[in-house]
């Protein structure tokens, strides 16, 4: 993550999608694929029969494992070429799922109220540019006891300086993380090696107390926080994990409407 810069989310999002789709696709995003997927599903209880909203749904990871898991889902995402990809493998697997070009902040305006018994976000909050105002939109498409569950880059290990120290070998001794109340707009650097092209995206960086302010004025009550991380025997099979069981790269909200909560 570098410097701020101003470009629009879907223009960004489009140029990376064929190259996204495929980090994911090809399994070379191990620590979703490993760590913080499985991890988001299960923090969504038993969702058979729910009708589940994925919000930033890109082109359908999460959207799909929730259907998989027999839940009834609509993922809505900003970006066209994404929701391309995502009815391509819709179409070649169908697994009911309906997927729409949709701003997330705007969902109130495309889908009734109290119409989802689940809303999810996997890994995409971060990247819209008022969560706070998606959590209140997602608060309100949600019937009362209805579950909000999403994942964000850990906002304790992702502020604006985090550098791995290595030793002469290139292993990693020590995480150096420094500007942690340095919120606010950022730019994210898709350019690892596992890519097949580089790209950049806007994304915010917000603190654990922001967060939670978000969660609190959208009506949510927190269930529960957790922090996806390795066991020690999928580092051993997967030592491409290691880094991730030493500090938490990931944070999962699982909040509730309450339901005495009147959305304004
Ligand atoms: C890191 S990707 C995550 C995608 C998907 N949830 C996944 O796990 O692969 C972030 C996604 O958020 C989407 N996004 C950004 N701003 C958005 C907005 N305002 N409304 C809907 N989607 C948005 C992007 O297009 C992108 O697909």
């Amino acid at each position: 993550v570098t410097d701020r810069i101003d470009f629009d989310a879907r223009t960004a999002w489009n140029k990376g999608a064929e190259a996204y789709s495929k980090f994911i696709e090809s399994g070379a995003d191990y620590y979703r694929l490993l760590v913080h997927g499985p991890e988001l599903l299960a923090a969504c209880g038993d969702v058979h029969g729910k009708r589940a909203l994925d919000l930033g749904c890109g082109h359908g990871y999460f959207s799909r494992a929730l259907a998989n898991a027999g839940a009834q889902v609509v993922g809505v995402d900003l970006s066209d070429r994404l929701i391309d990809r995502a009815r391509a493998l819709e179409s070649q697997t169908p697994l009911g799922i309906e997927y729409h070009v949709v701003d997330a902040a705007r969902i109130g305006e495309r889908l009734a109220d109290a119409s989802f018994d689940l809303v999810t976000a996997c890994m995409s909050l971060q990247d819209m540019v008022d969560p706070a105002y998606v959590l209140l939109a997602a608060s309100r498409v949600l019937t009362e006891g209805g579950r909000m569950v999403f994942s964000v880059p850990h906002p304790a290990t992702d502020p604006p300086h985090r550098e791995w120290l290595r030793d002469g070998h290139g292993r990693k001794l020590s995480l150096c993380l420094d500007r942690y109340f340095e919120a606010g707009p950022a730019v994210c650097d898709w350019n690892m090696k596992r890519l097949t092209a580089t790209w950049q995206t806007p994304c915010w960086r917000f603190t654990l107390t922001q967060w939670s302010a978000f969660v609190r004025s959208a009506g949510f009550m927190i269930r529960a926080l957790s922090e996806p991380h390795p066991s020690s025997e999928t580092v051993g099979a997967h030592p491409e994990l290691e880094d991730c069981s030493r500090m938490p790269y990931f944070l999962i909200f699982d909040l509730m409407k309450p339901g005495w909560l009147r959305t304004p």
